[in-house]
């Protein structure tokens, strides 16, 4: 204590923070546009776009208001999309998740045809599709990892044959990666990308996703396929597995409450590591907002740079725009 009052008139730490050209010279952590997702609801038909309650400024859209989106963000330098289908119909089986004329695979015609520059992602999962809203196939009341996984790649060949760079599987069934690269490479799709949801938590912050896709479960929940929050070596073993089933890019998701996976995700491999900011985090913003408790630029800025601070290379958010006007005015 003695020697530190003895430096402390040499040593102060506020020198750097003393004014924002300095702070901003001594900033560690930066990231551009070229970072940001932004995820799309996609619904049928035209010239469509719904509001969802629980997300205030984020809307379904059909493919052609979807294309003017993608225009208008490419426009801010986001040049990567994340596209939800939400099917005129639902069964049983989710058939409209491989439907080749099916919700997604049009939008991604529609927006590639305009905007062959624009990066396209599509969700590979089957609760958008299912009339009782599990990402798989019910047998005997439980959601059958193995009856799953044809369908999953299924649907990643109808979505890769229509255009999509990137598939992102996100039902969290075992050797769903595998399943997906054996079916695209059989197809002779041997260049689409793999962005996996590897380490996918049951999270409480999915609430308003599920309203905007329609995908509750009718029944149970998704604690027998999706993580258990405690468990973070696990979520590195579910990393590992996907690496070895040969994903390109692995997840995160969600990222706040998560943000000790990705610092460790990172440290732990080498592959490009992607964070989900998903609907909750975005809604937990907006709604404090929206009441005037915080400032919502101020916190989502901070929100996104915690995010690349803890090592996430591809951050997706429904922010994305509003980050994107933000860097520009900095
Ligand atoms: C589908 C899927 C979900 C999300 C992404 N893909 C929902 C879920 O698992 O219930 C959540 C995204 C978000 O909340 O923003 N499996
Ligand atoms: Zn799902």
């Amino acid at each position: 204590m003695e020697d530190e009052f003895k430096i402390f008139p040499y040593i102060r730490e506020r020198r750097l923070r003393s004014s924002k050209a300095m702070r901003d010279l001594v900033a560690e952590t930066a990231f551009d546009t070229s970072s940001l997702m932004l995820p799309m609801f996609i619904i049928p038909g035209k010239g469509k776009s719904q509001k969802i309650e629980s997300m205030p400024d984020v809307i379904r859209q059909t493919a052609d208001i979807a294309v003017s989106t993608v225009s208008r963000a490419l426009n801010l330098g986001i040049k990567s999309f994340l596209l939800f289908g939400i099917p005129s119909a639902k069964d049983e089986m989710g058939t409209g998740a491989y439907d080749e004329n099916g919700v997604i695979p049009d939008a991604i015609k529609k927006i590639k045809k305009e905007y062959p520059e624009a990066l396209i992602a599509a969700d590979v999962c089957m609760c958008e599709y299912t009339t009782h809203g599990h990402c798989g196939i019910i047998k005997n009341g439980r959601v059958d990892n193995d009856l799953t996984l044809p369908v999953l790649a299924k649907a990643a060949v109808a979505y890769a044959e229509a255009g999509a760079d990137v598939v992102a599987p996100s039902s969290m069934m075992d050797g769903q990666v595998r399943a997906i690269r054996a079916a695209l490479n059989d197809s002779g799709l041997k260049d689409t990308v793999i962005m996996s949801y590897s380490s996918k938590f049951a999270s409480s912050l999915y609430g308003p996703f599920r309203e905007a896709a329609d995908s509750r479960p009718a029944f149970g929940d998704r604690k027998t396929y999706q993580m258990d929050y405690r468990n973070g070596r696990q979520a590195m073993r579910e990393i590992e597995l996907d690496i070895s089933e040969g994903a390109d890019i692995i997840m995160v998701k969600p990222a706040m409450f998560y943000l000790d996976l990705i610092f460790t995700a990172r440290n732990r491999f080498n592959l490009p590591i992607a964070a989900y900011s998903v609907s909750g985090e975005y809604s937990m913003i907006k709604g404090a907002a929206m009441n005037g408790w915080i400032n919502e630029n101020d916190a989502l800025m901070e929100l996104i740079y915690s995010i690349k601070r803890a090592g996430a290379d591809i951050m997706i958010t429904y922010y994305a725009e509003k980050i994107a006007d933000m860097l520009r005015q900095r």
